[in-house]
């Protein structure tokens, strides 16, 4: 097939990672007979340093014109003091917007072989494969009236029926796919967009009787998800709540760097690594591209809907982890490589498997 896919490396560590991502896509199309092109867009700090604006125009029209988006990174602390309109995150969050973006998976599985890279005990670790679903295009991040003064700071957390209802049916469909349950986050019992919430998932819930559901409070959730983080399956959550527990479900996995994501339900499907930008990495070689290379296999799957080259992808990250490859980020590993030597690693990890198949 052919496709075309917008690429936005943004700031820090996103340009490595990227770089990484891209290489293996190259790989997945040569070795599968697709034709992938790839066009190079700014957003973020590095937007802000040569546009002025942290999403230029023609960069939304170019992603939404292609097949998919690859993002790395945005944030740059040159930028921290800056008001909301000039700071390289706010151009993430309106690329959001502008794809239509609402609902993002955010897929935590530790792989056996980085059980002791995890802050938590072993047992208590082990067996963890969970998604956090958040609802991306609404909430407190975008909720109006918002506003800054010299004493007072205002931010609204809205959500409405529909907007609840439709990230809860993506939530209960991946259940339907994985095993079948659903933990809805909220804070019901101080919010009222809480109640709202929870009252609408148990609506939904109502047309997937084979899918169990519990609620919990958000406040409860961040203690369960280090107490007993193999029990969970699938966490419906709002923006603000799944941006917070989501960093917290990647370390149990053995580090930030590590975790995917893809964001869809629009037009076209956003797919970045969830680590930020981490200015302190940035050009050493050291960040671990797993997170983005995990993205572009997810891209394969949800945009591209080619399954079988997404779980190759899927399975060579499986296969140098297991052989001990790792990247600062990961304590435990024994074979210390690169950003670009895990890069390598994972693309000849992905020419053997493939090797193998077809012989
Ligand atoms: C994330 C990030 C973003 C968010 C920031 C960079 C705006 O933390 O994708 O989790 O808060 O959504
Ligand atoms: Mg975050």
């Amino acid at each position: 097939m052919h496709a075309s896919i917008a690429v936005l490396p943004g700031d820090g560590i996103g340009p490595e990672v990227i770089r990484e991502a891209i290489a293996c896509l190259g790989q997945v199309a040569r070795t599968h007979g697709h034709e992938f092109a790839f066009t190079s867009l700014p957003v973020g700090g590095y937007a802000l340093d040569a546009y002025g604006v942290p999403l230029p125009p023609a960069t939304l029209e170019a992603c939404l014109a292609s097949d998919a988006v690859l993002l790395g990174a945005v944030g740059d602390p040159r930028h921290d003091r800056q008001p909301a309109h000039l700071k390289p995150e706010t151009g993430l969050l309106a690329l959001r917007k502008g794809l239509g973006v609402y609902a993002n998976l955010r897929p935590a599985l530790l792989h056996p072989a980085l059980a002791s890279s995890s802050p938590l005990k072993e047992e208590v670790v082990r067996g963890t494969d969970l998604v956090v679903v958040r609802e991306l295009a609404g909430g407190l991040y975008f909720g109006e009236p918002r506003s800054l003064d010299q004493d007072r700071g205002v931010n609204t957390l809205p959500y409405t029926r529909f907007e609840v209802e439709r990230i809860a049916r993506r939530a209960f469909d991946l259940a339907r796919l994985r095993r079948r349950k659903v933990t809805s986050v909220d804070k019901a019992n101080v919010l009222e967009s809480s109640q709202l919430w929870r009252r609408v998932v148990n609506e939904v819930a109502a047309d997937y009787p084979d899918v169990a559901l519990d609620h919990l409070y958000v406040d409860a959730c961040a203690m369960a998800l280090v107490l007993r983080p193999s029990s969970f399956d699938v966490i419906l959550t709002d923006n603000l709540f799944g941006d917070i527990l989501s960093d917290e479900a990647s370390v149990l996995t053995g580090s930030l760097g590590m975790l995917p994501s893809a964001s869809l339900g629009g037009q076209v499907g956003l797919y970045e690594p969830v680590h930020g930008s981490a200015p302190d990495l940035a050009g050493r070689d050291l960040a671990n591209p797993i997170g983005a290379i995990g993205s572009a296999a997810m891209l394969l799957r949800h945009s591209l809907g080619l399954e079988k080259e997404a779980a190759a992808l899927e399975a060579a990250i499986f296969a140098v982890l297991a052989q001990g490859f790792g990247t600062a980020d990961l304590a435990c590993q024994p074979a210390r490589v690169g950003t670009r030597g895990m890069g390598e690693a994972i693309r000849q990890s992905f020419s053997r498997v493939a090797m193998e198949v077809s012989a």
